[in-house]
């Protein structure tokens, strides 16, 4: 669609005399193919001119008809309405296509890089305790839209902020101390730590809780046993974290938590006490916002020992100054949304002209609809035990139906972890997801095991065919039929469909994109008897679009994170 596009913004830009830039911008994919292929509205153009829009889309369609020359890929243009439709010529989409399908396969699809730095904070779970189910919403969400801004040419910074700082590490250690068991912790990880901190809140003891903000004072202050402590559960977490970002295949260029900015509280506040003034209020300090309509910021309480909102303010500075970012993404639930408003608002207030590039991605609250996945500690469902339960469903599903595959066990853990991010990602990313194991799973639903499967499909009818790679040259002037032509177009849609992506922080935009190729592709599967085919070149060009259909139902799973087994 890429040299339709090209072409079409240059002839409605000579004969408009519009910028570009507006004209891509107007320019859109109409909803049935009768009213062309890309269509441009005269709406603007007739308030400048003064003229009905009708008659603004016969100008321009006047105009630019003697342009339109046999090198052109556009084939008609015509006014409807007061709009102005084109119509590509369809070997050349085709073509177009071919050669996309070529270049994802021999390397995927990546602009070149265009220099700018996106910073993203995403998953950020707290330490010493399992990662919790609902975290896979901000760990993939943030690894998505890490995934989109990377292949679209931008450098991406993936911060995982680790809730690894504050009194309730206090609290652990005194835990530690006062119920915790070295061999259970060995054994059991950081489950362990969750059920003495558990024990530590049941006892609601004012002794133990005298000791634990003396405990975070001390880490504070740097000394050498409670850090030795807090040292000892971090790791443990991250090496349990690990496990679970292995098995979504997520990653991280930093791991940098909240301790990371334990010792630039002075600066910081006494930079803030400069340019605004912090006010002291029952012992603490704070950044009044009122005059925002705001809650103050809390800054330092009462002992002198800093908070969540300061460690961000902190964050946010030395994000700008290592990464000097185009834009810095905070994927976070929406139940944090006044804290970001307020941190960005004190940004705003201390003159940091950047403060707009700092964004709150949120999101809404995940649920299984079964309510009551069996947990240990009271209501957490650990990520863990849900990706389990799913890779065991999907080793079920295979054996029905088709008990003799291999690798059962490798196509389970795709299939398995893979209905979850599907699941994760198959609405907008503000709304609530209810998760229940029948949709997520269903290979006939909107899900990933849909997707995998008509994958798979394509590359046993490819190799059935006894098709290797694609070879462009073998094939000359091919015409789609009407089907042929959606499949062609939804292709060529790839990079729009990115940008549009990119531009919402949206993955669901690529989920919704994928399972509409993969419908087309499953009419045409159907509908069309390709292997059968006698005459040679027709079956080769049919074949070479499935081909491309295949690669690009795998490399928009590749973006969103999930495996395409070639059998299933
Ligand atoms: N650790 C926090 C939580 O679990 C999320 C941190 C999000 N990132 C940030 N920069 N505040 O709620």
């Amino acid at each position: 669609m890429i040299k339709l596009k090209k072409e079409v913004i240059k002839l409605l830009s000579s004969a408009t005399g519009l910028p570009q830039e507006e004209i891509c911008s107007g320019i859109s994919t109409p909803p049935n193919s009768d009213m062309g292929d890309l269509s441009f509205p005269c709406f603007k153009l007739s308030k400048v001119a003064g003229n009905k829009p009708n008659e603004v889309a016969d100008d321009v369609v006047k105009k630019i008809q003697p342009c339109i020359d046999k090198g052109s890929v556009v084939e008609t243009v015509v006014s409807k309405g007061p709009y102005v439709n084109f119509t590509a010529k369809r070997s050349a989409m085709y073509n177009e296509m071919l050669s996309f399908a070529v270049s994802l396969k021999s390397k995927g699809f990546r602009k070149d890089p265009n220099k700018k730095n996106i910073v993203i904070d995403y998953s950020s779970p707290n330490i010493a305790k399992p990662i919790a189910f609902h975290h896979i919403r901000s760990t993939m969400i943030g690894s998505i839209i890490g995934n989109i801004f990377e292949s679209l040419g931008y450098n991406v910074i993936r911060i995982n902020y680790l809730g690894d700082w504050g009194t309730q590490f206090g609290k652990l250690i005194t835990a530690f101390e006062e119920f915790g068991e070295r061999n259970l912790l060995e054994k059991q990880g950081v489950k362990h730590l969750l059920d003495i901190y558990v024990k530590y809140h049941k006892a609601e003891s004012p002794v133990l809780e005298e000791k634990a903000r003396t405990w975070f004072k001390r880490m504070e202050t740097g000394d050498e046993k409670a850090i030795s402590y807090w040292k000892e559960f971090r790791e443990l977490s991250i090496k349990e974290f690990n496990r679970v970002y292995d098995r979504l295949d997520v990653k991280f260029t930093n791991i940098e938590g909240e301790s990371f900015y334990n010792n630039s509280s002075e600066s910081l506040i006494s930079k803030i006490d400069d340019k605004i003034g912090v006010k002291e209020s029952e012992g603490a300090l704070i950044v009044d916002l009122e005059a925002f309509n705001m809650p103050p910021v809390l800054l330092k309480k009462k002992d002198d020992t800093t908070l969540y909102a300061t460690r961000d303010l902190a964050a946010a500075y030395d994000r700008m100054n290592r990464f000097s970012f185009d834009e810095s993404l905070y994927v976070v639930a929406h139940q944090q949304e006044l804290h970001f408003k307020q941190i960005f608002k004190v940004l705003e207030l201390m003159d940091c002209d950047w403060f707009s590039k700092c964004k709150h991605i949120q999101f809404g609250l995940l649920h299984l609809a079964e309510g009551k996945m069996s947990t240990r500690e009271g209501n957490v469902v650990f990520l863990e035990d849900v990706i389990d339960k799913a890779v065991i469903l999907a080793e079920k599903a295979i054996s029905e139906k088709n008990p003799d595959l291999e690798n059962k066990k490798e196509v389970a853990e795709a299939i398995g972890v893979g209905s979850i991010i599907f699941g994760d990602i198959s609405k907008r990313r503000t709304q609530d997801i209810v998760f229940n194991w029948d949709e997520i799973l269903n290979f006939d639903g909107e899900t990933a095991p849909y997707v995998q499967y008509t994958h798979a499909r394509a590359c046993s009818m490819l190799s059935k065919a006894g098709y290797g790679e694609l070879d462009i040259k073998s094939i000359n002037n091919y015409s789609p039929d009407d089907l042929e032509y959606e499949l062609i177009k939804l292709i060529l849609q790839f990079e729009d469909k990115l940008e549009e992506a990119k531009r919402e922080y949206e993955p669901f935009v690529l989920a919704r994109y994928v399972l509409d190729i993969c419908r087309v592709f499953n009419r045409y599967y159907y509908q069309e008897k390709i292997i059968d085919i006698e005459d040679d070149a027709k079956r080769m060009s049919k074949l070479a679009l499935v081909y491309s259909s295949k690669e690009t139902i795998k490399e928009v799973l590749k973006i969103i994170g999930i495996k395409a087994p070639q059998r299933m």
